[in-house]
């Protein structure tokens, strides 16, 4: 079953971004005069995605107005009639809901409130501090070729340097094909002796059984709960798969992928 719905999980605090972030959510911050999370929320639609639901946080209204029509803008366009601009600022073509995580308790907390928006059906999980630029097919487009063609969940991983590794769910794997994983485990920042240099990369596709194993996770690393948990807890009863994604990725909580973000952008004139 080709996946419809996607998962935006919005709700963190950005402290690695502070004192910004105080203000300005994360996922506001401009790239080339669009929000970061409208690259991801554009990802998506391009990879067949027909709703959307963001998680957000009480500080985090700035992306629900963005997203939402601005009559102000649109009226003032008219009567300086400067009607060619109204295209700029058209809402996505797409259906965009929302809910608000009332504490934060993690990603897998996120997560878990989009299970009645989820049912019963394969969903997708996007992390919008991760954009995936290239001339490749869309990120999670690669994942969603990978899913329907088991028709198991399917995590975006990256290879990443030793000593980058404890900042990532990091997997133990068994090689299926050039760039394509079957899980065997998944550990959350490994403190030492990571399994792989594989590391979970801001893309997800997980069959709605993921949701049984998020009500029986316990906190994990870093007193939160942990998505990688819950899919540690999944494989054991179903199969999981690794995809590598061939686009770049950008941390953009990282000023250094910030800045090569802004660049790759600038020179490619996407
Ligand atoms: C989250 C996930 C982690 C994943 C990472 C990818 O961590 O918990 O498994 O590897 O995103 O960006 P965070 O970056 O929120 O600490």
């Amino acid at each position: 079953m080709s996946v419809k719905k996607a998962i935006i999980p919005a709700a963190g605090y950005g402290t690695r971004s502070l004192p910004i972030t105080k203000a300005v959510p994360k996922e506001m911050f401009p790239v080339a005069g669009k929000p970061a999370i409208q690259y991801v929320v554009e990802e998506a639609i391009a990879s067949g995605i027909e709703e959307i639901l963001i998680v957000l946080s009480r500080n985090k209204s700035l992306i629900m107005d963005y997203f939402d029509r601005s009559l102000e803008y649109e009226a003032f366009l008219e009567k300086v009639n400067k009607q060619h601009l109204i295209g700029k600022i058209d809402t996505p073509d797409i259906h965009l809901q929302y809910i608000r995580q009332p504490f934060a308790e993690g990603l897998g907390a996120a997560v878990k409130l989009g299970r009645r928006f989820a049912g019963n059906e394969p969903f997708a999980v996007l992390l919008p501090d991760d954009i995936f630029i290239g001339d490749e097919a869309p990120a999670l487009a690669q994942l969603s070729d990978l899913h329907n063609e088991t028709g198991f969940s399917v995590v975006g991983l990256k290879k990443v340097k030793n000593e980058l590794l404890k900042n990532y769910g990091v997997i133990k794997e068994e090689k299926v094909s050039e760039g394509k994983y079957r899980l065997i485990d998944i550990v959350e920042k490994p403190k030492e002796s990571p399994p792989s240099n594989l590391a979970v990369s801001g893309r997800y596709i997980f069959t709605p059984s993921l949701f049984d194993h998020l009500e029986k996770t316990t906190k994990g690393a870093g007193g939160e709960l942990q998505l990688t948990d819950a899919v540690k807890s999944l494989l054991k009863e179903e199969k999981c798969y690794g995809m590598e994604i061939s686009r770049n990725r950008y941390d953009i909580g990282s000023e250094a992928d910030y800045l090569r973000l802004i660049q790759s952008i600038m020179e490619s004139g996407r």
